[in-house]
């Protein structure tokens, strides 16, 4: 009697661990999780460390010996950022469909191979980047600009918007959908900007309407230094869950924005940082070939440059590096090239930097 009590009982906290949702940053559980999903073997006992850094998904590498070493992605819903910002845990299965597309189309050893997939628990499992490694921001705040990596920042976007377009027809229907990307991108960045700063607000809601119907290609949406890693001189791209079918210029206008709020924070490096926008520039066309929507494509990658150079200094996502006197400086010289938006890439980085001369 007193047994079938205590299975009872026990049943039922077998139930009510069941029932709360798997949280991959507690190692346990994941450990458990693993097992029991026969993942790994149940007498296995990897490493496991909880890895910092990231603001929307929980993200731990699982070491599992000398030779392989797993990275498992969970979505968060309530991202982790000052303001109050939420977005759908179900994201986590597009980076998953985006990594497994990228491995495709970008140029060998720049995207980490797929490992597993999980519907129910809102995750994934991908290669880690083997060590020693190093992250491309981290190394371009200490000055390290590196005439070769910056060209292959530019050749893999160039791979990949050209690649894609190459097989538009085959690509996954699901990249259709842009809810991600405008929950993540256009709200946050262009359309919250748009609302905070008057004179903004018709350049950006006239590049939030283009931007929408601009469906030509695979976008990454989250073309960062910081989703880069640096690993034996080669670059490794992280971080797909805004992948979708949009306008190639917004990671354009992303990234080069990262260059330049560089240029403007690093006054000993902005030479160099001025330089690297043009090799980006042109090591990206040069991958992108003759895609027809080669043509034009200048214009509307100022104009998210402009944009998002903004958003990143009064948008909900500032970028922490910048200062009070750094962010209002920025948001004055975009606001006069607004006014008159440079016709090229070269005449933008050269009056952006002017405005911001000290
Ligand atoms: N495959 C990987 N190998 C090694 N480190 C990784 C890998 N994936 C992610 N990381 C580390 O975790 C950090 C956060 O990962 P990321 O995919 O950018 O998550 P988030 O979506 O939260 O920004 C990265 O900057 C990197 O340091
Ligand atoms: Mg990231």
């Amino acid at each position: 009697m007193a047994a079938g009590l205590n299975s009872a009982r026990s049943m039922a906290h077998d139930d009510l661990t069941r029932a709360q949702p798997l949280d991959i940053e507690r190692p346990s559980e994941l450990l458990a999780y693993l097992r029991r999903s026969g993942y790994i073997a149940a007498g296995e006992e990897p490493r496991i460390r909880v890895l910092a850094g990231g603001v929307s998904n929980r993200t731990v590498m699982v070491e599992r010996g000398s030779d392989e070493a797993w990275v498992i992605k969970q979505a968060l819903a309530k991202l982790r950022v000052a303001v109050e910002w939420f977005s759908d845990p179900l994201r986590i299965h597009r980076e998953a469909l985006g990594l497994r597309l990228l491995a495709r189309l970008a140029p060998p050893g720049s995207i980490t191979p797929f490992v597993f997939e999980d519907h129910e628990h809102h995750l994934f499992a991908m290669a880690a980047v083997p060590q020693p490694h190093e992250n491309w921001k981290s190394m371009l705040l200490a000055g390290q600009i590196e005439h070769d990596h910056v060209r292959q920042f530019g050749q893999l976007l160039g791979t990949i918007h050209r690649r894609a377009w190459e097989e538009r027809a085959a690509l996954d229907p699901t990249l259709e959908d842009r809810a991600i990307f405008e929950s993540l991108r256009l709200e946050p960045y262009y359309a919250y900007t748009a609302g905070q700063v008057a004179p903004a607000q018709a350049f950006l809601t006239g590049l939030i309407a283009r931007t929408r119907v601009r469906r030509l290609t695979l976008v990454h949406g989250d073309y960062s230094p910081k989703n880069v890693l640096v690993h034996g001189g080669r670059l490794v791209l992280l971080d797909h869950e805004v992948i979708h079918i949009g306008d190639p210029a917004f990671d354009l206008g992303f990234s080069l924005t990262h260059l330049l709020s560089k240029a403007h924070h690093l006054h000993q490096y902005r030479r160099a940082f001025a330089q690297a926008v043009q090799t980006y520039w042109s090591s990206y066309l040069g991958a992108l070939g003759e895609a027809p929507f080669a043509a034009g494509l200048e214009q509307h990658a100022v104009a998210n440059t402009l944009g998002c150079l903004l958003a990143r200094v009064a948008g909900r996502s500032p970028l922490e590096y910048l200062s009070e006197d750094e962010r209002a400086r920025q948001r004055a010289a975009v606001l006069a090239l607004m006014a008159e938006p440079p016709d090229s890439v070269s005449a933008l980085t050269e009056r952006f930097l002017v405005l911001i001369e000290r």
